[in-house]
């Protein structure tokens, strides 16, 4: 199985998605892998684990492509523009091997608040081109899990036999 992380930063979430599947014994190899627009953060790299600078709105190296099971990203929209979604995602989806998932995860504080006040509308704002991305493109959005700490938003599963 192999795991890529966009604007990994300190690579924080690749370590624990790391430890977390470490304790479940499979004959397959795992491979993971961490990319940013910078390397200041980044952890030492590691057979299992790797780190490469990368700007998410530029096209991944060959190597990459047609090889993710899951590409994950989180916390990334306060560094781009609305207008960059359609360019990050289709770049993201050239990552996924056929049936792989997106999962792209942002904080919408305003759930977070009891009775939804709506207090922080400038995080709605930052976190609605992701929905009205995924609604232009027929994706499936649900909230995560821990409800109303994130939103948790599964932009897409590659169809099966689509190329890159
Ligand atoms: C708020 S941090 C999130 C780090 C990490 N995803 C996490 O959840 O801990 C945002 C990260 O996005 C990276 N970043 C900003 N613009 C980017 C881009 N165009 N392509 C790739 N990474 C980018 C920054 O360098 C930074 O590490």
């Amino acid at each position: 199985m192999n795991i890529a992380d966009i604007a990994t930063g300190t690579g924080i979430w690749l370590n624990e998605v790391q430890t977390t599947l470490g304790d479940i014994p499979v004959n397959k190899s795992r491979y993971y892998h961490g990319f940013d627009i910078s390397d200041a953060q980044f952890p030492f790299s590691t057979e299992e684990v790797q780190y490469s600078i990368q700007d998410a709105l530029s096209p991944f190296p060959a190597q990459h492509l047609n090889r993710y099971d899951l590409v994950h990203v989180r916390l990334l929209v306060g560094a781009i523009q609305a207008s960059d979604f359609e360019v990050i995602v289709a770049n993201l989806m050239k990552l996924l091997r056929p049936q792989g998932y997106l999962q792209w995860t942002e904080i919408d504080i305003d759930t977070f608040l009891e009775g939804n006040t709506k207090k922080y509308p400038e995080f709605a704002d930052m976190v609605q081109p992701i929905f009205s991305y995924a609604e232009r493109h027929t994706m499936s959005t649900r909230p995560s899990e821990q409800p109303g700490v994130e939103i948790c938003v599964v932009v897409a599963q590659k169809p099966n036999g689509a190329g890159d």
